[in-house]
């Protein structure tokens, strides 16, 4: 049962913090063996941005929080949870929410990460929502926040050349005039594809060591055709029958956001639902695969770039490692 029961949820403002540095597919090329047409034509990833030194997950995360705060009207003391959906935290532990609950001086405010491959920042949405639906939180902040490159192997064309770093995060809290309302939220995984994405070194199950390095156990692994043949398998049929537990059909939706993985992907998911491509966001192309924060930029650019309207139908549909995948039915 999709439908978020209780007090109505609401998304009151968002905002978005970036690394400064623009890295595009001809600065790549000069590092592995690659070409702007292999990367366009495969992927659609024209720029992506990269972390400088201090430009942590956690400052990304707290100034995409700030400008969310500052664009809802919410001050820090009235945040009662900061969610952080992450597969990058700048150390295991302590987690990337507390940090920017004492960043961004929300005294009151709890703090942790949803670590849950690229829908983290969704399935922290869901999570939210249903805390504000059922009166434990009042505020909470959501943000999706990665610094994957250290994470990717500078010398492994194969993913290099997908992902990128930035944040961006939203308030949400007791829904109001004027807000986009949050009606329906759903989250799914299945654990017997963890290998398909994984980052198998460094933990209690290859603690750090020699081999761990040399054999390169501390990058991202991601076997791409086996992920794009899950995605491109799941995707379509759940996302008919979300919408269906919603009482609405896939023509209904004006908007879809999906996660920005992979321009083709996505056309070939919008392909088998009969789903036109000019009502699909796309910010891609700048940032590529920002994992988990890549639906949260893409709602927020689509909200402030004024492409979401009033009175429009949004499905945010993310998924990635684990694998996981969910979605989320939203009313501006
Ligand atoms: N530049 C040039 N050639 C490359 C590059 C590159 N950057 N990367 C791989 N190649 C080569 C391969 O070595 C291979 O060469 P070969 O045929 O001589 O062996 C050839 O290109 C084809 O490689 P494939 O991996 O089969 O290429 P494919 O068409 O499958 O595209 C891609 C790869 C883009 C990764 C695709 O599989 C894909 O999009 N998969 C889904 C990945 C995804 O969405 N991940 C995100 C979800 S999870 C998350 O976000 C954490």
């Amino acid at each position: 049962m999709a439908t978020i029961q209780g007090r109505p949820v609401g998304i009151l403002g968002t905002g978005m913090k970036l690394p400064e540095r623009v890295v595009t597919n001809a600065d790549l090329e000069k590092i592995v063996d690659t070409s702007d047409e292999w990367i366009v034509q495969r992927s659609g990833i024209h720029t992506r941005r990269v972390a400088r030194d201090g430009e942590s997950n956690a400052y990304l995360a707290a100034g995409s929080a700030l400008e969310a705060m500052r664009a809802s009207g919410v001050g820090a003391s009235d945040i009662d949870m900061i969610m952080v959906g992450t597969n990058s935290p700048d150390t295991l532990f302590p987690g990337v929410g507390p940090i920017v609950q004492s960043m961004i001086g929300a005294t009151r405010a709890g703090g942790m990460d949803v670590q849950a491959g690229c829908p983290g920042a969704l399935f922290a949405m869901a999570s939210a929502a249903g805390g504000i639906a059922s009166g434990i939180w009042d505020n909470v902040i959501v943000v999706g926040s990665e610094v994957m490159t250290p994470l990717v192997d500078q010398t492994d064309r194969s993913t290099l050349v997908l992902f990128g770093d930035g944040a961006a995060a939203c308030v949400m809290g007791q829904w109001r005039e004027g807000a986009i309302r949050v009606t329906h939220a759903d989250m799914k995984a299945d654990g017997s594809k963890g290998s398909l994405i994984c980052f198998p070194g460094g933990l209690a199950a290859e603690p750090a060591s020699e081999r761990t390095l040399r054999e390169k156990r501390h990058y991202l692994k991601m076997n791409g055709r086996e992920v794009f043949k899950f995605v491109s398998r799941e995707l379509p049929d759940y996302l008919a029958n979300f919408c269906q537990s919603c009482g609405i059909t896939c023509d209904e939706v004006d908007w879809w956001i999906f996660h920005q993985a992979n321009i083709r992907i996505i056309e070939y998911v919008c392909e088998r639902m009969g789903i036109p491509m000019d009502r699909v966001v796309i910010n891609l192309d700048k940032y590529g695969n920002t994992s988990a924060a890549s639906i949260m930029l893409a709602l927020h650019e689509s909200l402030e770039g004024g492409i979401v309207r009033r009175g429009q139908r949004i499905v945010i549909s993310s998924f990635g490692a684990g694998m996981t995948y969910g979605a989320i039915l939203a009313e501006s």
